[in-house]
């Protein structure tokens, strides 16, 4: 993940913001940069690897103004090189970014035809000359970043700096954090309050959406339609930063919020977005020689790989064969000699989960990791590892990993499709072009979060809860009833939509809540007459689709949470972010501790 400084100083501080920048090197980087305004004309020092190679410029060529940008970034766009690093700038004005502009190729076109010549791989640039095309409209700066912002789509958080304003910072988040420091006289902007800890420990996080207008003076921080709105300034003692929930009251809450950046950037490990076509992955064994693949996992990760055998099967023409880890090795599964096993886990240190690697592992089969935590004793285990980019999940039940493990598990199942040849060329660019959107999406459906609570209250009275799910909503309706169970202490079943008539339509009653999980895809009017058979029995729909799914469907149903429109094929990663909330909420109102639920560990390290 990239990282971002601000500063609006009293005295030089390219060197404030390099040690600013270092609080930063855990979001991971390959090269760094610092952009000032020396007597009002723009200057920039960037240099490849480590802050130490930055300092080394900077002693040799220093920057004495007060007000300037920093940026550690870590490479989605373009090599990490000197050219492609941040501070980006244009005609009058430089910027840093985190995060993903999705349609930048479109932009990208559109600016050239205007005559702006690109002199980077990155979608960053973007950011820049969208501003400084605004700014040629005769826009004030505020004005142009508000009107730019509009133009741009993805998951991101920006910061600019204008040549001959010493008294002015902008900065937006759009799916990706930024806080702003308070101190006396002076004024900063940070992607964590980690970053604004030499500075201040007074910090306000900006809200989805939020931009602000930053001077000496102050903070005016406006909301995406350019209203200005009041973010509670907290105090950021030393000691929690590392732990810090930001403006959450828990960290899952934080953690659901952190999905549209952190998918981002598990993508960006596997995807070349210029290109817009996959990294090569080295598998253990050519896959051209597979007959079939397994994979194992528990809870949560097990529900992941799920979604992604339906994913392999459907892409790669490959047979999956899936295990809960902990029936694995105990039901003595055939292991395929040479053979490939795709093992999950946030943690990498489940118990059944390492349980069943050694089981494979020593029957024969190579074996691919999809874990977060890359020191761990499955990521170091396995021949080939798949990292998932969540960084720290702390909340007990898992979000931000489980959406990460989609996203890596999406990449495997395309990469497997071509090194196969059961998809080409002009279809993985197809496939990855809309799986790209998915971060931007991950960040519309957060905004249901109102409505998820409505509904959370109308659940929290119930005694049972059914989610129904086709295809790959399936997993996720397991995944629904998993995150309610262990967080609200409910009842709750997930359940193919397709299986109701076979037994579940007995307890249908005016009682228990039934959720639908109904993505535009192909089996969607099924689930409608699925949905038909609940209300003719009285029972109480809850709907999570597009819009217009409710009105199609033509049955009562007391609730949608109505998803943006978007393609079928990795709904799973978007529609993940409703479930969780729901489950967030109705465990919050029901007294219930989100982070530490009764009786569960973060990794089940025993059997
Ligand atoms: C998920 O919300 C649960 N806390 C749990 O099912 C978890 O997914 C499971 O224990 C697996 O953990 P792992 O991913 O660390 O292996």
């Amino acid at each position: 993940m990239c990282g971002i400084v601000g500063v609006l100083g009293s005295g030089s501080i390219a060197g404030s913001i390099v040690d600013a920048l270092k609080r930063l090197e855990y979001r991971g980087y390959d090269s760094a940069g610092v952009a000032t305004l020396e007597n009002g004309k723009l200057e920039r020092r960037r240099a490849e690897g480590k802050l130490k190679n930055l300092e080394a410029k900077l002693a040799a060529a220093p920057l004495l103004g007060s007000i300037g940008i920093g940026h550690t970034r870590w490479a989605t766009h373009g090599k990490p090189t000197e050219t492609n690093a941040h501070p980006h700038a244009s005609r009058g004005l430089a910027v840093v970014h985190n995060g993903i502009i999705e349609n930048f190729k479109a932009l990208r076109e559109e600016l050239a035809a205007k005559g702006y010549a690109f002199a980077t791989q990155t979608d960053s640039e973007i950011a820049a000359f969208v501003v400084e095309d605004e700014l040629a409209k005769g826009k004030s700066p505020a004005e142009a970043v508000h009107a730019g912002l509009k133009r741009l789509r993805g998951a991101f958080a920006l910061v600019y700096l204008f040549e001959g304003e010493n008294n002015l910072l902008i900065g937006a988040r759009q799916g990706a954090p930024l806080a702003v420091g308070y101190g006396d006289g002076e004024m900063y902007l940070g992607s964590d309050a980690l970053a604004l800890a030499p500075f201040t420990d007074r910090v306000a996080y900006l809200e989805e959406g939020d931009w602000v207008v930053v001077r000496r003076e102050g903070a005016d921080i406006r909301d995406a339609s350019g209203k200005p709105v009041q973010r509670r300034i907290q105090r950021s003692p030393a000691g929690s930063l590392l732990a810090e929930k930001g403006n959450y009251r828990h960290f899952m809450a934080k953690e659901i919020h952190e999905q549209p950046e952190v998918v981002g950037h598990t993508l960006a490990h596997y995807v070349d977005m210029a290109a817009m076509r996959l990294k090569p992955f080295a598998w253990p064994v050519d896959p051209k020689t597979l007959g079939r693949i397994s994979i194992v996992g528990c809870g949560t990760a097990y529900f992941a790989g799920l979604v992604g055998k339906y994913w392999i099967e459907r892409f790669a023409r490959l047979p999956v064969e899936i295990d809960v880890a902990s029936e694995c090795r105990y039901r003595e599964a055939p292991v395929e000699r040479n053979g490939l096993t795709i093992v999950i886990s946030q943690s990498g240190e489940t118990a059944d989960t390492l349980a069943s690697l050694r089981y494979v592992k020593d029957n024969g089969s190579k074996t691919v990791g999809v874990v977060n935590v890359p020191t761990s004793s499955i990521a170091r285990l396995t021949d080939a590892a798949a990292p998932t980019l969540a960084g720290p999940e702390i909340g007990v039940a898992s979000t931000k990993a489980f959406t990460c493990q989609l996203a890596a598990m999406a990449c495997l199942a395309i990469s497997l499709g071509r090194a196969r040849g059961a998809i080409d060329e002009a279809r993985e660019a197809a496939l990855l072009a809309e799986l790209v959107l998915t971060p931007g999406l991950l960040a519309e459906a957060l905004k249901l979060e109102p409505a998820a609570e409505t509904v959370a209250h109308a659940i929290a009275r119930a005694r049972d809860v059914l989610y129904l799910g086709r295809g790959t909503a399936y997993p996720l309706a397991l995944e629904g009833a998993l995150k309610l169970k262990e967080l609200s202490y409910i009842h709750a079943e997930g359940y193919p939509a397709g299986e109701l008539k076979h037994g579940p339509i007995a307890l249908i009653d005016e009682a228990m809540p039934v959720i639908v999980i109904a993505p535009r895809d192909a089996v969607f009017e099924k689930t409608v007459s699925n949905m038909q058979e609940v209300a003719a029995r009285g029972g109480r729909l809850v709907l999570i689709g597009e819009k217009h799914a409710a009105e199609e469907a033509a049955v009562a149903i007391e609730h949608v949470l109505a998803m943006p429109d978007m393609g079928a094929n990795f709904a799973p990663i978007v529609y993940a972010a409703p479930i969780q909330m729901l489950a967030y909420h109705t465990a919050v109102i029901m007294g219930k501790d989100a982070d530490q639920p009764r009786n569960l560990a973060k990794s089940v390290t025993v059997e």
